[in-house]
């Protein structure tokens, strides 16, 4: 028995995770599979009714749920960012989901940007940090003088807060942000990584740094790294420099298994990677904490421009519900929802304008669905 929250948010985020739901169904029938749907109606309908977000009460219910299946939040009615930082973040920081697992994997029958790369060539993961780095929100803006000299920053950490004094003279606009890596945050993630390539029988990890040019926090970073690949002697590593990844990524991407990031390069890297892999209407992300509520969801976002036309690709969605199946333990039902999806694309006759088809997106979950079922 599985309790899912279900919250399908804004914009293409309902007709995706409608049809994403449908998938699961389909599966569960199959497998027996005994689910709870419980759904919260979050986002940017309900805050404009009631100037609510993502309420504490909410919260402490989904926190007796077992997983999360997200759509996708953000509504041009709303300022940019209050939903996006007040439900997804929330949610991410609220139930501590320090892995960002994003797949890159180039499925037969969509477009891959690259050359005389085919499906062999593209299939590794990606484990961004996702608590940590440029994103732990602490910075600031001020006037003051900026010359090394007399601006003196001096940095005291306090648990998670971070104080700076500052000396000031003159009157220039400065702004700093401060990126912050722990020990016990990376060493959390890059074990993650390692379990992961064993796991799915990988033999490499490469790390991505900019180590050379901010030594403080990716020195560290690299030093965690070190520490924790020594419990994984059967698995290769390597640095790599984040500009020099993105070159990798385009040239040589048959070369990556597991890629462990901090936060800020992974947001980076994992757009290139989303467009390697045919682009946002496939991208899959899991937001991770392997001992607490774990959330997953696309990539894209809520998609206005083509929100309410049942056009979207749900091909995200629904991988993402099998991703999210496979960390509840099921692999087998999660495997079925990957072959259909697979079998779907290979034959092209059922897809969304974005992959040059002109299906409905309820009628490639149909298709899915059907698959599943009739096997
Ligand atoms: P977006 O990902 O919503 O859309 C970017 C482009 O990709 C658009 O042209 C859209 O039509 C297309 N697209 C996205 N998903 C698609 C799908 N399933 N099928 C076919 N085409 C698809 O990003 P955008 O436009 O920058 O942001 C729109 C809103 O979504 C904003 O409010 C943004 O803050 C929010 N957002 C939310 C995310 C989340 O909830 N995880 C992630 C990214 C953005
Ligand atoms: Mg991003």
């Amino acid at each position: 028995m599985y309790n899912i929250a279900l919250i399908p948010g804004d914009g293409v985020g309902k007709e995706i995770i409608r049809e994403g739901k449908k998938v699961i169904n389909a599966v569960s029938n199959k497998f027996d599979l005994n689910i709870r749907w419980q759904e919260f109606p979050v986002g940017s309908d309900y805050y404009l009714k009631t100037g609510e977000l993502l309420p504490e009460s909410m919260l402490k219910e989904i926190e007796d749920m077992d997983i999360i299946y997200f759509g996708a939040v953000g509504d041009p009615r709303v300022k940019p960012g209050i939903l996006e930082q007040e439900i997804l973040l929330k949610i991410r920081f609220y139930f501590d989901q320090y892995i960002n697992l994003r797949p890159i994997k180039l499925y037969k029958g969509v477009h891959c940007p690259l050359k005389n790369k085919t499906i062999k060539d593209i299939n590794f993961y990606v484990v961004r940090e996702n608590t940590e780095d440029f994103y732990i929100g602490s910075g600031g803006q001020f006037k003051g003088i900026r010359n090394k000299d007399r601006l003196e920053i001096r940095r005291k950490l306090f648990q998670a807060e971070v104080m700076v004094d500052f000396k000031l003279e003159k009157t220039e606009e400065i702004a700093y942000q401060i990126g912050l890596v722990s020990r016990p945050g990376a060493e959390r993630v890059i074990n993650y990584a390692f379990e992961l390539a064993k796991k799915k029988g990988m033999k490499r990890v490469t790390s991505v740094d900019k180590a050379n040019v901010l030594t403080n926090i990716y020195g560290l970073w690299r030093k965690v790294f070190n520490e924790v690949s020594t419990n994984f002697q059967d698995i290769e590593t390597e640095f790599n420099f984040v500009d020099a990844i993105t070159m990798y990524f385009i040239q040589k991407p048959e070369w990556f298994q597991v890629v462990v990031t901090p936060n800020m390069f992974g947001d980076i890297i994992t757009d290139l990677g989303a467009m390697i892999q045919g682009g946002l209407g496939i991208a899959v992300g899991g937001n991770i904490n392997p001992e607490g509520i774990s959330m997953f969801e696309p990539v894209h976002g809520s998609a206005p421009d083509i929100a309410g036309k049942n056009i979207a690709n749900p091909f995200a969605t629904i991988l993402s519900g099998a991703m999210m199946l496979d960390h509840l333990g099921e692999e087998q039902a999660a495997k079925e929802i990957e072959v259909a999806v697979e079998s779907v694309l290979s034959e092209g006759k059922i897809l969304t304008c974005d992959f040059g088809g002109n299906a409905l997106t309820s009628q490639v979950g149909d298709e899915i669905a059907r698959k599943i079922l009739e096997k």
